[in-house]
């Protein structure tokens, strides 16, 4: 197949795996160990050399393997599975979506410097910029979908630290109204306010539309990064995390995953291989199934207002910015139920197929209540103006059959009453 250029579900069950090394394993086994053999002195001096960068690798040489908080066969064959969905040149892979989050700010941020981050993020992900980033003097500075690209460079010049914008995090579509922000809008900022001796790096957290549905480095982003628990993971089984980019700020980025003991384990890793190897099949009927249960509440009476990729108001600019670099419409879908939360209560209670809990991108549907659970952290006026209100139901939409999601669904409403302020 010299000729074919596979697509990456071609190649979730062999690429980077030499079954030769292990005994002929149609699989790649779990190698559940902490250290590996050398086999002489000479040999672990030049991994050590390489491992701290202290010579450049050779044409054609391998990393050699030293130690499990360094490399390990299955971190390494699923970080070379990993980067063809992003056409990425490297991957990391850790322990969770906030330690591969955290890991990133850690590297590229030292006090003084400027975060530029999109609003809302994953709570975690907030909790990390506003409380403890601040604690080590870097200065953090928010904008959202409704802002325009003239208020954000008027924002930055009026934070009086415009020299020193070192970052810009994204996270789009956002968690939980799907909300749009334009990835090269924010190359561009990054390439106004870089200087000749420091780049601006634009990191995106790609976790709501998995390495399938939008590929942030095509749109000028340096970073993806993913919570590989939900869509990546698939399965509701597993906590972890990966970031891709470029060989040289993927080295950096390994360097501080070693210093900071964050990498993933072997067992966790030959997971995630495992579920790659569905991922297409998982994620393009979980969207299938989604658009289908979309379609069904922008009709439901009790539905007011309704937060799905399919159903972006066109002529807008949010339309635009999707049309520009989402490449389908995914399986997250929001909406407000008429009347509060009582009746979002009711209607969480009463399903039964779906299931009520946080996290997302699982085989199994679920259902939650931002504003009580996800996103109970964000402040008062920020939820009323990212509209994360008491009315707004989030449900990540699994492979079970579309039918029998939907009945779940219009059985959970039917006996809600439509409050009097409504009719
Ligand atoms: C968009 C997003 N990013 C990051 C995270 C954090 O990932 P993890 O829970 O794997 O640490 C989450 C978790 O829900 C998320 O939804």
């Amino acid at each position: 197949m010299k000729n074919r250029k596979l697509k990456p579900e071609s190649l979730m069950m062999s690429y980077g795996y030499k079954p030769e090394l292990s005994e002929g394993a149609i699989k790649c086994p779990i190698f559940q160990t902490s250290t590996f053999v050398f086999k002489n002195a000479e040999e672990g001096k030049s991994f050590f050399e390489l491992a701290y960068g202290l010579r450049e690798k050779e044409a054609e040489e391998e990393v050699g393997l030293i130690y499990s908080r360094i490399n390990n066969p299955d971190l390494e064959i699923l970080e070379n599975r990993l980067t063809l969905w992003d056409e990425a040149e490297e991957c990391a892979v850790f322990e969770s979506g906030m330690a591969a989050i955290s890991t990133v700010l850690m590297e590229f941020l030292s006090p003084g410097d400027l975060l530029l981050y999109s609003n809302p993020t994953y709570g975690g992900t907030a909790h990390f910029i506003q409380h403890v980033l601040t604690r080590y003097g870097i200065h953090v500075l928010g904008f959202d979908a409704n802002d325009s690209r003239e208020a954000i460079e008027d924002r930055i010049i009026d934070s009086g630290h415009a020299n020193n914008l070192t970052l810009i995090y994204v996270e789009t579509p956002a968690n939980p109204t799907n909300a749009l922000i334009d990835i090269q809008m924010c190359r561009e900022l990054g390439e106004q306010f870089g200087t000749v001796n420091k780049d601006v790096i634009v990191a995106v957290d790609n976790t709501y539309m998995g390495p399938l549905w939008q590929h942030p480095l095509k749109h000028g982003a340096d970073l993806v990064i993913y919570s590989a628990t939900k869509y990546i993971g698939g399965h509701s089984d597993v906590i972890a995390g990966a970031v891709l980019g470029n060989f040289d700020l993927m080295g950096k980025v390994k360097v501080m995953r070693t210093f900071l003991g964050n990498q993933t384990s072997p067992n966790t890793g030959w997971l995630l291989m495992r579920s790659l190897e569905t991922l297409k099949l998982r994620m393009d009927k979980q969207e299938e199934n989604a658009t289908k249960v979309a379609a069904f509440l922008s009709e439901h009476p009790l539905v007011e207002k309704l937060y799905h990729l399919g159903h972006i108001e066109k002529e807008t600019r949010q339309a635009e910015i999707f049309e520009k670099q989402c490449e389908g419409t995914g399986a997250m879908v929001s909406f407000n139920i008429r009347g509060g939360e009582k009746e979002a209560f009711q209607f969480l209670n009463n399903l039964g197929l779906i299931k009520l809990a946080v996290s997302l991108g699982g085989t199994e549907s679920l259902a939650e209540h931002p504003a009580s659970m996800t996103h109970v952290g964000i402040d008062p006026a920020e939820k009323v103006k990212y509209e994360i209100t008491d009315r707004l139901i989030r449900l990540s939409i699994g492979v079970e059959n579309a039918d029998d999601l939907i009945a779940d669904i219009e059985q959970a409403l039917h006996p809600i009453l439509v409050p009097v302020s409504f009719v």
